[in-house]
């Protein structure tokens, strides 16, 4: 006999960039909501947009079965937002349409897995249509607000760690500067964690804008001190003091363009790395490569930490429905998974603090930040 559930029927969707661990949460909600509530479980395909257009399959018990390890999301993902979908040639509200179909198929709670566009998204859905929803903190970005930790990134972390290890090795035969670029969007902390724990010399982050000068300052006193190399974590989105400036300017060159053009397809991503390190070659002297390590870093199956995570997460998340607990994302706070308001999630980051106790590590451990 399931035990009782003030929730009957549930869709789920994941929403946003993809990354390890989507499909451990998605069986950690649906084996708990199957197994121990006997909840109906739908699984809606490619975010938002699968919603909007209709596109589910069932997800029962035989579905979300043997998908722990895999990465990815077994139900595809797109950053398609309800209010502004892009339909034909056209923009639309869709946001009536996707919580008609979410009514028709029986649906009394939304849960939506992903990042900061989607917590405002399905609050969105919430306060418009007043469709209940439930959210989980998905990115390797580890930007979401109101929780210590979103699963991800302790995968990514993994990855990118791994790579400046290995970039250590070629750096010393070579005697080179390298620049490695680590994905988080506006966040560093994906480029500290993973540039403290492989020992990076250099972390250049969002949150502190940085000094040409002092970083090629910083390496040109390291080489004359005997060592042989150097390794310079850049997160994507780190600016000098002076890039700050043209990036934003380049920026709004091309948004202009793309209205001209017409153009739907977002700005097509350069990597940030090529530049500084062809900067600090020009500055240093010493000869530089750099390594942009992209979509490496969110490809693969979770870590044993995201998998534990997720499968904390998701069944938190079930049992919340079961309670009847709806519009809010289920947040770690220490040990505990907790509910926590939409409201005080959605439309906010979470940024490195600039006295953050990791960084006040890695500057005593004579890391650069680039700003001192
Ligand atoms: O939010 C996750 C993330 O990987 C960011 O770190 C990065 O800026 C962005 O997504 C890349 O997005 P896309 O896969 O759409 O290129």
């Amino acid at each position: 006999m399931p035990a009782k559930s003030k929730t009957h029927c549930i869709g789920i969707l994941t929403s946003g960039g993809d990354c390890p661990g989507l499909n451990a949460a998605i069986r950690g909600v649906a084996k708990t909501a199957i197994q121990e509530y006997g909840m109906h479980v739908i699984g809606i395909l490619d975010g938002f947009r699968g919603l909007v257009e209709n596109r589910t399959i069932p997800l029962e018990a035989m579905a979300v079965s043997g998908i722990l390890t895999h990465g990815g999301t077994l139900l595809g993902t797109s950053r398609d937002k309800p209010r502004k979908m892009v339909m034909g040639a056209e923009e639309m509200d869709m946001t009536e349409t996707a919580v008609k179909n979410a009514h028709r198929l029986g649906i009394d709670c939304l849960v939506c897995l992903g990042g900061g566009g989607t917590q405002k998204n399905a609050l969105h859905l919430h306060k418009k249509g007043g469709l209940n929803v439930l959210t989980l903190p998905k990115t390797i970005d580890n930007d979401v607000a109101e929780t210590d930790i979103s699963f991800g990134f302790d995968t990514a972390m993994a990855i990118a760690t791994e790579a400046i290890d290995r970039l250590h090795t070629t750096a010393s035969s070579h005697q080179r500067l390298m620049v490695c670029e680590i994905m988080g969007h506006n966040a560093g902390w994906l480029c500290l964690g993973a540039g403290i724990a492989g020992g990076a010399d250099v972390i250049l982050l969002p949150e502190i804008e940085y000094d040409l000068n002092i970083v090629s300052k910083f390496l040109r006193d390291r080489r004359r001190s005997g060592k042989r190399f150097s390794i310079i974590a850049l997160a994507e989105g780190a600016r000098s003091k002076d890039q700050a400036k043209i990036d934003r300017e380049a920026e709004k060159q091309s948004q202009r363009m793309k209205q001209k053009n017409g153009d739907d397809l977002p700005v097509f991503q350069e990597p940030k790395a090529s530049r500084l390190a062809r900067e600090l070659q020009r500055l240093t002297g010493i000869e530089a490569r750099m390594t942009s390590l992209g979509h490496v870093q969110r490809g693969g199956g979770p870590s044993p930490t995201d998998r534990l995570l997720c499968t904390r997460l998701g069944s938190k998340a079930a049992e919340l429905l079961a309670q009847g607990t709806y519009n809010v994302m289920v947040a770690v706070k220490g040990e505990e998974c907790v509910p926590v308001p939409l409201e005080k999630v959605a439309g906010k980051k979470k940024l490195v603090p600039t006295d953050h106790s990791w960084i006040r590590s890695a500057r005593l451990v004579g890391t650069c930040f680039g700003d001192q």
